[in-house]
């Protein structure tokens, strides 16, 4: 997504440049969006990974619609405007063959629907995306930005293989009832804005005027100043272990269990080399347990999006 500009202007080839860094460094879960840049992210995702398909675990979602002349529900976000969304059989067959054609493969390795159409049954969505599954155009099917009670209806009606939603440090509340549902189910959990849409990094001061984050409530003025010094102990402790902040936070998550993965966001290929590394970070109980402490959940200031 970042690779669209939305949080500060990206250009393809460094994108390029970051995608093929990334599958060098055996990040193999390149996740992009029919949405990000209107399908031109796919077409740069496929030109991207063009010719080593095999290292890629190539991962779109679809459902937000932007053409004027295509039916959808108006869903209300935290971002305050509406995304259109349509998740009929109709549609879900469509935007799985252009997905395909923009990302030039034969199949997707996971396909999720970005967000549940308030107006189609969840179980409707499913069983057409479980349709390119058995057409052999689809591996795995998943969700995002969905409740643990959507989750329990569409699993009933073909296999989901990962939840996609906001966990970091700064926003947890997943660890109160999706977590623990996709683990009774068997369901991994992806996460997005693993980096808090980059404040965890440390490197976000003010935004310029066109970044997407100015719609985020904790990115706001004032959120943005009492969330510097909320944080400010955590991004600390990261200079104490001689890790960057990025790094201490990915290093969070992946200690949060082996059903759980962080999907950074980055525009270039040293940050891409740097988040890398945080597999390597071990952290000890009690070192898990100062980082409890020092955010905790709702330490955030600021209303979330989804
Ligand atoms: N399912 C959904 O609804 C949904 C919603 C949002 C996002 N997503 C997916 O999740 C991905 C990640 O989320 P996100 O991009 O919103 O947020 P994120 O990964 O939390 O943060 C991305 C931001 O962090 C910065 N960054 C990354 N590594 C850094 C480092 N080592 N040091 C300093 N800054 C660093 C990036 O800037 P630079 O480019 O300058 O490195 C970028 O601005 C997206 O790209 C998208 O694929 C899905």
């Amino acid at each position: 997504m970042v690779l669209e500009g939305y949080y500060g202007a990206s250009d393809d080839e460094q994108a390029s440049a970051a995608i093929r860094r990334a599958l060098d460094a055996g990040m193999n879960m390149i996740d992009t969006a029919d949405a990000y840049g209107n399908g031109h992210n796919e077409s740069l995702v496929g030109r991207s990974i063009a010719g080593r398909r095999q290292d890629a675990f190539v991962v779109t979602k679809f459902g937000i619609v932007f053409d004027e002349r295509e039916m959808g529900t108006d869903l209300a976000t935290g971002w305050g405007f509406s995304l259109k969304i349509n998740g009929t059989s109709r549609y879900v067959r469509k935007a799985l063959n252009a997905s395909l054609h923009r990302l030039g493969v034969d199949v997707i390795d996971l396909w999720y629907a970005h967000y549940a159409d308030p107006a189609t049954p969840i179980e409707e969505t499913v069983q057409a995306m479980a349709q390119g599954v058995r057409d052999g155009k689809v591996r795995y099917i998943g969700l995002s930005n969905v409740s643990a009670e959507q989750v329990r209806r569409a699993h009933k009606v073909h296999p989901i293989t990962a939840v996609q939603f906001e966990y970091s440090l700064w926003r947890r509340e997943v660890e109160v009832d999706l977590l623990p549902t996709l683990r009774e189910l068997g369901i991994a959990l992806v996460c997005w804005a693993p980096l808090g849409s980059g404040f965890l990094s440390g490197t976000v001061g003010s935004l310029n005027k066109d970044d997407f984050r100015h719609n985020n409530p904790r990115f706001a003025g004032e959120n943005l100043q009492k969330n510097s010094h909320r944080f400010l102990p955590l991004l600390k402790l990261a200079e104490e272990l001689g890790v960057t902040p990025a790094q201490l936070s990915l290093a969070w998550l992946l200690h949060q269990g082996q059903d759980i993965f962080p999907i950074p966001g980055t525009r270039r290929a040293d940050h891409v080399l740097e988040n890398a590394k945080a597999a390597d970070i071990q952290l000890t109980y009690d070192l898990l347990k100062r980082i409890n402490e020092l955010a905790p959940p709702g330490l955030a200031e600021g209303a979330t999006l989804v």
